[in-house]
């Protein structure tokens, strides 16, 4: 009675209009052909596996939208079924058809991750409503993620500002490895740009739609880590009340972005490198293992190499990530990104804050070019954000930034109160604002101040004014 239908029934239409993907699994014959004839007819692609097994098989190749599953099948049971096919197709949408005697099924398969449920006998327009709902569902969802992508990048965080020799053979070694499956290692100091970087790479990918997905490596705890990274089964430990997919996984061929890889532990070294090595997860608490397909690219500020010449890094796990290596020199090694980084930051700020600030005059750009921003672009960003709150005319002046004024004043950062610095801090703006007044002028603002144009140069060398 079990006819299993092992190859593939599909009739992909080849009209551009298929409403959709739609695996069924029955082993009935009967009412899988029947199904199918309808689901045709109503003008979708559809396939019929008549065993969990062959159903498996054929959404590999088949890459259903929706699986219209019975819950008792040969073997393998429909539930069964949804645990291996799930992991592996995560955004697979999932219909049951259960007889009356098995309603608690239908239930237990809502927890393991069917959208819907019919009961038997199936009633077309019944089902055709429900196909249409989920349908209808995920696309939207679709469209969202899309939308919220394109806002993203309409903002503008996904491009990378700069002209400077560092910044453009950078660029160009993300155009060349960004199509490729390769795992990157990105270095830098904080702040210097590694997560953007790891996001240009994943909109190079073949597969730009397919999720980018992070993980600070340094943020949670050890156990949690292996946790998100690798999935847990259903009562691997106490409270594990349901399947969990790990990163990996969910990440199907997008890409699986490890932030601060440099603080993982010895012991979840040796589970990634496996992962790595072998191309598959074993969630925590399971007996068989999954397949990953997505790329690695990692992020640290630390030395790696040298933590593995004191052995406190894996040597092997090291060479896997780092098949490419990216390194991103701190903004003080490339202050002549700042004039065109400062301007288009301003700019996102300006408009989300919806100030009316043009620009900034050559005084304050001279001062963010000989700032040391230890914190790098986003310590810059934060600086400018902060000058656009404050701001109280349309041009930017270094009186915007006194966090910065102080360190140009010492050569270093100070928070002295006395007199002396107060005076010479007071001195240092009042000398600024003249001379930006003037065009940076210095003979005129040497007579606006009353002074000699020797003794303007005396003051602007002790104040350290570079002009
Ligand atoms: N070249 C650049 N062009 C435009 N924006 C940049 C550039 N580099 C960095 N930024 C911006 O600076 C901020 C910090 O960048 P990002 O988060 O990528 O740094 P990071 O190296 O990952 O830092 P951390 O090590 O602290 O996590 C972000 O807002 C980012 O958009
Ligand atoms: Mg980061």
């Amino acid at each position: 009675m079990n006819n299993i239908l092992s190859e593939v029934e599909a009739e992909r239409s080849t009209e551009a209009g298929s409403r959709g993907r739609i695996l069924i699994v029955d082993d009935e014959q009967l009412i899988a052909s029947t199904l199918h004839e309808f689901l045709v007819d109503e003008g979708f692609d559809a396939a019929i596996a008549g065993d969990a097994r062959s159903a498996l098989e054929i959404a590999a190749k088949f890459e259903p939208d929706l699986v219209l599953c019975d819950v008792q099948l040969p073997g393998i049971d429909g539930l069964e079924l949804l645990d291996r096919l799930l992991p592996a197709r995560p955004d697979t949408l999932v219909l049951m058809i259960t007889a009356y005697a098995t309603v608690e099924n239908a239930v237990a398969a809502f927890q393991r991750g069917a959208q819907d449920y019919l009961m038997k006998p199936v009633i077309f327009d019944e089902l055709l409503a429900k196909i249409d709902r989920l349908l209808g569902m995920r696309r939207l969802m679709r469209e969202n993620q899309a939308l919220r992508r394109q806002t993203h990048m309409a903002v503008g965080p996904a491009t990378l500002v700069g002209g400077s020799p560092a910044m453009a053979s950078i660029k160009s070694l993300i155009a060349k490895v960004g199509p490729t499956r390769s795992n990157v290692l990105i270095t830098g100091e904080s702040g210097t740009g590694k997560e953007l970087v790891a996001r240009a790479l994943h909109a190079l990918c073949p597969e730009p739609e397919s999720p980018f997905l992070a993980i600070n490596c340094a943020a949670i705890p050890n156990d949690l880590l292996e946790n998100q990274l690798f999935g847990h089964v259903r009562g691997a430990f106490t409270g594990a009340d349901r399947d969990h997919v790990g990163l990996f996984v969910a990440a199907g061929r997008g890409t699986v972005f490890l932030d601060e890889i440099g603080e993982l532990p010895l012991a979840t070294q040796a589970k990634l490198l496996r992962a790595i090595e072998m191309k598959e997860v074993l969630p925590v608490g399971a007996v068989r293992t999954i397949p990953i397909k997505a790329r690695i690219v990692a992020a640290t500020n630390r030395d790696l190499a040298a933590a593995v010449a004191v052995d406190r890094y894996r040597a092997d796990l090291y060479y896997r990530l780092n098949v490419v290596t990216i390194e991103l020199p701190p903004l003080r090694d490339r202050v002549e990104d700042i004039p065109e980084l400062v301007e288009v930051l301003l700019n996102r700020h300006v408009r989300e804050l919806g100030k009316r600030v043009t620009g900034v005059d050559n005084a304050t750009i001279r001062m963010l070019m000989n700032a040391p921003w230890k914190g790098n672009v986003r310590e810059l960003d934060n600086a400018l954000e902060r000058a656009v709150i404050l701001a109280e005319g349309p041009i930017l002046t270094p009186l915007d930034f006194p966090a910065l004024e102080r360190i140009d004043l010492d050569g270093g950062e100070s928070d002295r109160d006395d007199l002396r610095s107060a005076m010479r801090l007071h001195e240092l703006r009042h000398i600024r604002r003249v001379l930006a007044d003037c065009g940076d002028d210095k003979r005129d603002a040497a007579r606006r101040l009353g002074l000699g144009l020797s003794s303007l140069y005396r003051k602007l060398e002790e104040l350290n004014i570079k002009i």
